[in-house]
Formats: C-alpha cells, sequence, structure tokens
C-alpha cells in the first residue's frame, strides 16, 4: 500500500498547470509582499489586539493544543496567515478572504493534509465529444443546479485525501436527480472503502470511481453506508439497500471553457483544480481570482455559472464543509485567458452518463 500514493504522485506530476498568470501574485506571508501590503503592515495590530482575536478563534473553531509551545506555533501561522487576510481585504479585489477552520495552517499544511493529487485516469475510456461547443449552440447565461434540486448539502471531507470521491459522488448525485427527480445523497464511503482501483483517503481518479459504481450495479446512500472520514473495510453486508445507478462516463473532448460551460449547462460536473495558496485556503466570497497551484490536487464538482458586475464565474462546490467560502462553495473567475481555466478547472472535467 505504501508505494501507491508515491505512484500517484510520479504520475499526477505529468499534469502541470499553465500558471505562469498566477506567479506574479503575492505569497502568504509578509516576507513576500507587494509594497503596498507592506505600507499596510506597518501600521497593523498588536499582539495583544491579534492574541485576543486568536483567543476568540480557538473557541469558535473548537481547537485545542497539546503544548504551550505548539498554541505558540500556531499563534505565529494564525497572525501570518491574518496579515495576510487583512492586506488582501484592504485592496480592491473581486473576493474577499476571512479567518476560518484552517486559519492555524501553514499553506504546505494544508496542502498535505486537504488536498491529494489527482491524475488523469489510468482507464481507456475515451474523450466524448457530446458536449463538444457547437456554431449552433445557445448556452444560458448562467446555470445553477443548486436550484434546481440537483446538488446535495455541502459534505466534509475532514482529514481524508478522498475528494476524488466526493467529485464523482457529487456528479452521480446530480445526474441522478435530473433523471429520476429524486436527490439521494450518496456514498463517498462506499468508494473508499471498496474501489480498489483507488486509494481511499491517500486519493484516487474521479473516473475510476465512476467505473466502480458501474461494476458494483450501483452506489448506496451516504445513509446506508455513512461518511468516516477513514479508509475501511468494505462492508458487504449491505447489498440489498437501494443503489444508485450511472450507466457510462466520460471526459470532456476539449479542455476549453466553451465545453466545460456546456457540459455544465447540462449536469453537475466533476472536476480536479489545482490549488496550493493561501488564497485559496482563507477565501470567504466573491469572484476567486487569486493564486491556485500547479497541480491538479482537488477533487471538486462545477455546479452551475453565472456572471457579476460583467465578470464571468464558475460555482463550484468544495467539499470542506459550509464554513469554508461561500457557504461552502468557490466561485471561480471564468473565461480567462489561460485556455485550461482557472486552476485548470477543465483539465479533469468528466462527468456520469445515466439513461434511466
Ligand atoms: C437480500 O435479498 C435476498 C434475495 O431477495 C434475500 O434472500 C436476503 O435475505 C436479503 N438480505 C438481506 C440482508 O436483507
Ligand atoms: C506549493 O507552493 C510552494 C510555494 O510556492 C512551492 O514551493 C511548492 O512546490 C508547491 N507545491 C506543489 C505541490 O505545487
Amino acid at each position: 500500500m505504501k508505494l501507491l500514493p508515491m505512484a500517484i504522485f510520479l504520475l499526477f506530476a505529468l499534469f502541470v498547470v499553465s500558471s505562469a498568470m498566477d506567479m506574479s501574485i503575492i505569497g502568504y506571508d509578509a516576507t513576500h509582499m507587494t509594497t503596498s501590503d507592506a505600507s499596510y503592515s506597518s501600521n497593523w495590530r498588536t499582539d495583544d489586539e491579534v492574541n485576543a482575536m486568536y483567543e476568540s478563534w480557538l473557541v469558535k473553531h473548537s481547537k485545542f493544543y497539546n503544548t504551550l509551545a505548539e498554541k505558540e506555533k500556531r499563534f505565529q501561522i494564525f497572525k501570518d496567515n491574518l496579515r495576510f487576510i487583512e492586506a488582501h481585504n484592504s485592496g480592491d479585489h473581486s473576493y474577499k478572504l476571512g479567518l476560518n477552520k484552517f486559519s492555524d495552517l501553514t499553506i504546505e499544511e494544508h496542502r498535505l493534509r486537504y488536498t491529494r493529487a489527482i491524475p488523469k485516469s489510468k482507464s481507456k475510456k475515451l474523450k466524448s465529444d457530446r458536449y463538444s461547443p457547437l456554431s449552433a449552440d445557445v448556452l444560458p447565461d448562467s446555470v445553477d443546479w443548486r436550484a434546481k434540486g440537483a446538488v446535495a448539502p455541502v459534505k466534509t471531507q475532514g482529514k481524508c485525501g478522498a475528494s476524488w470521491a466526493f467529485s464523482a459522488i457529487g456528479a452521480v448525485e446530480g445526474i441522478n436527480q435530473i433523471v429520476t427527480g429524486d436527490l439521494i445523497t450518496l456514498s463517498e464511503q462506499q468508494l473508499i472503502d471498496c474501489d480498489t482501483s483507488n486509494y481511499g483517503c491517500d486519493g484516487g481518479f474521479v473516473t475510476d470511481a465512476f467505473d466502480f459504481i458501474i461494476k458494483n450495479g450501483g452506489i448506496q446512500s451516504d445513509k446506508d453506508y455513512p461518511y468516516t472520514a477513514k479508509d475501511g473495510k468494505c462492508d458487504t453486508s449491505k447489498k440489498n439497500t437501494t443503489l444508485v445507478t450511472i450507466d457510462d462516463y466520460e471526459y470532456l473532448l476539449e479542455e476549453s471553457e466553451l465545453a466545460l460551460q456546456k457540459a455544465v449547462a447540462n449536469q453537475p460536473i466533476s472536476a480536479g483544480i489545482a490549488i496550493n495558496s493561501t488564497d485559496f485556503m482563507s477565501y470567504s466570497s466573491g469572484i476567486f481570482s487569486g493564486v491556485c497551484g500547479d497541480l491538479v490536487n482537488h477533487g471538486v464538482v462545477v455546479v452551475g455559472y453565472g456572471s457579476e458586475n460583467g465578470k464571468d464565474y464558475w460555482i463550484v462546490r468544495s467539499s470542506w464543509g459550509t464554513e469554508w467560502g461561500e457557504e461552502g462553495y468557490i466561485r471561480l473567475e471564468r473565461n480567462i485567458k489561460q485556455e485550461t481555466g482557472k486552476c485548470g478547472i477543465t483539465i479533469l472535467a468528466s462527468y456520469p452518463i445515466k439513461k434511466s
């Protein structure tokens, strides 16, 4: 088992997102701040003020550290994050940052705990032109599958690196509701425990999850096979409970935002994004135009798109609970220069097919 995550690591290193634009934006701590941010920090909060904020943040997020040294170490990181957040929010940006449950983590810690590489599938499925843009297409200006009842409540992956499962399940929940009219919250845990082509909390392939669901004859509900946030033994005793089935799955033929738009106009889409920044970790609202990462490492569901004040965005569901972002969602800027889209959102776009 130990070697498998390594294999994933080697594979995902192949999928590097073009991020030249991202590189120009500031890093996470004071030493990397731009001139305007640096002048901001000169009249910044006193340690007493920061400490009071830290104490109330600890209470709010029920944080306990085993040692005083750890508490002090976390305070310094909290302070760096707070300074970064407030410097950002003092500027004119399309999105805001805020303290959240990740605010005592460095970006490296956050990346290691809450993301895992998601490579392209090793399975041989062909890409499909089902959602390839055609000149005759008339796509809606905005789509929000939440409003159409096709999106289950935001989930919380915890310290288990199974965003691949949350991404796949979200798309299956969506297509199932669209085809049958029933929104059934489905089981990530069954994938984590039973899909042996993937690596449970150590990462996985979204499309192999679809493969498992097809071969298994369906996927159980979250209620029947609840989430534990850790790797477990596959429980086959629930064979007779309801299974939600899919017939097939595909990748988008083009890594393009127009193809993704057409796809999302039809159903919620599984996608992977590349994240490795304090910007993303501390996102609280608005249309995100900040720093992403270089490697696709977080599975999400694209549940819609729209525009606000002339700025186009994707509506993206994460699996970090409702306390992060806009009630668990982030709006990523859309129709940008990079064809692969913001944070590489088009690179791994895939979706299940369900006929009945
Ligand atoms: C499952 O279904 C089979 C066939 O209908 C039945 O014999 C079996 O008792 C059921 N098992 C459970 C656990 O309900
Ligand atoms: C994350 O970002 C840091 C700092 O920019 C960089 O050194 C590191 O290689 C990145 N890691 C990954 C996995 O992208």
